[in-house]
């Protein structure tokens, strides 16, 4: 449990397991008397170090042998069973890597029955499609943590950290904070006969929010030289007009 008399700064690197970082993200962005949908519940361990008599946690995930237990709801976080603005807090924790085949965490994750076949672009996609319906039912002002990771994909490296940040931004959220997780316990580690990139033992943490008012978004262009370029598009003041302007 978090002590509720835990003073000290919110810092933006944890040591330690995902409990100890939702724990310290919890003490800076769940407010008391939120209404929070962990929209990926997998085991609930995130909630494990959080003392959550300060706000409700309703659990949901799409797997058959853990939706539809318990208070535990079954559903897609693409399409949740909740209506429009109805919570404070969403939390997104999809499985991270791309799973054409067999990973060593496909039976933590229920990798088999929800990502086989994936490649990163549709995990990206999944993402995507999950922060998108979680603004939907959240509250103006509201927050999203989505937990991620680095990955490599056919030996290229793959910058989940960023292109959550460009997809979140597109979708017209704000990049309230970011936080960095490294684990104290060992990371099990396949073998390599060449190592050609770092090996990413950190995940990370996103909170998003979501804008009170919802007539700016960031959109990024990509130039025909390939610079990407950060756009902002508003609404047109006479809403007859409809559509999104570039300012
Ligand atoms: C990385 S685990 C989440 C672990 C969880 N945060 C915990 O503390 O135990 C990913 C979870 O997302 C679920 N999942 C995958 N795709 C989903 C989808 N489209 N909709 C809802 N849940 C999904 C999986 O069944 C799995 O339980």
């Amino acid at each position: 449990m978090t002590a509720v008399t835990d003073t000290s700064p919110v810092v933006s690197i944890v040591h330690g397991t995902n409990a100890d970082l939702i724990a310290e993200a919890a003490r800076l962005y769940i407010p008391d008397g939120a209404q929070v949908a962990d929209v990926t519940w997998g085991k609930g361990a995130f909630w494990k170090k959080v003392d959550t008599s300060a706000f409700t946690v309703q659990g949901s995930d799409v797997a058959e042998h853990i939706g539809g237990h318990g208070n535990i709801v079954l559903a897609d976080f693409r399409e949740l069973p909740y209506a429009d603005e109805s919570f404070d807090v969403v939390v997104l924790d999809p499985p991270y890597v791309h799973n054409p085949g067999k990973h060593m965490t496909d039976a933590r994750y229920n990798n088999a029955e929800t990502t086989k076949g994936m490649s990163h672009n549709d995990i990206r996609q999944l993402y995507r499609d999950g922060m998108r319906e979680a603004m939907r039912v959240l509250r103006p002002a509201g927050r999203i943590f989505v937990k991620g990771k680095d990955e490599i994909e056919s030996g290229k490296q793959c910058w989940s950290q960023t292109e959550l940040l460009l997809d979140a931004t597109s979708l017209g959220l704000y990049g309230k904070d970011s936080f960095v997780l490294v684990p104290t316990s060992r990371t099990a580690m396949g073998r390599w006969t060449t190592q050609l990139h770092a090996r990413k033992v950190h995940s990370f943490l996103w909170v998003f929010e979501k804008p009170t008012k919802t007539d700016r978004r960031v959109l990024h262009v990509v130039d025909e030289d390939g610079w990407v370029e950060q756009w902002t598009a508003r609404r047109p003041r006479d809403k007859r007009l409809g559509g999104w302007v570039w300012v």
